[in-house]
């Protein structure tokens, strides 16, 4: 083998290498901008009561999230909501805050909270008595702020939830 030859090889060999170096590099983007998982769901609920012309419903819900895909080079944050949703006679569609987050960085982007109870006012209420097994849902929303450009929104609806059928003052 000549030494010309042999360097050839190694260039061949190099290149080689280079490339699939930049294919994986690809394939892995890819994968980190694929789409963000997201679950919750309602574990159970800590109390029901009649109070002040109102029910109050302490629920405690279980969120599983990965946002990391959401933070590509042009994102500053993002800020996320977890809602409750639900229909009553008094109020055609309620939606309450149950938890809300602002995300600055990747490695925020992790959420595990499998016993999320609703941040103040610490439970759900209705105006009236209506929340004795009333169904709802949960929707887990976020907007992403860029460091240029408009906001983007993004929800996810988790379905078939249910209050307890009656009340539970513990
Ligand atoms: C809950 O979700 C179901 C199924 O998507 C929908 O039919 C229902 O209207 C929703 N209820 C509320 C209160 O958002
Ligand atoms: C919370 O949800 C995650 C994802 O669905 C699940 O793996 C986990 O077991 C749940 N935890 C509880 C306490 O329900």
């Amino acid at each position: 083998m000549t030494h010309l030859h042999r360097l050839n090889s190694l260039a061949t060999f190099t290149g080689t290498v280079l490339a699939v170096v930049c294919l994986a590099v690809t394939a892995t983007d890819f994968v980190h901008s694929g789409e963000p998982l997201v679950t919750c769901e309602h574990v159970s609920t800590e109390g029901l009561q009649k109070e002040f012309g109102h029910d109050r419903a302490y629920v405690v819900l279980n969120l599983t999230a990965d946002l990391r895909s959401e933070f590509v080079w042009n994102t500053k944050q993002l800020f996320v909501f977890v809602n409750v949703l639900f229909e009553t006679p008094t109020n055609a569609a309620s939606e309450m805050v149950a938890w809300s987050s602002i995300v600055k960085d990747k490695e925020h982007a992790v959420m595990t909270l499998p016993a999320l109870r609703p941040q103040y006012p610490y439970a759900i209420t209705d105006q009236g008595f209506n929340l004795r097994g009333r169904h709802f849902n949960i929707t887990v929303a976020w907007n992403v702020m860029p460091k240029v450009g408009a906001l983007s929104k993004r929800v996810r609806t988790f379905a078939g939830f249910r209050m307890p059928a009656d009340y539970d003052n513990r």
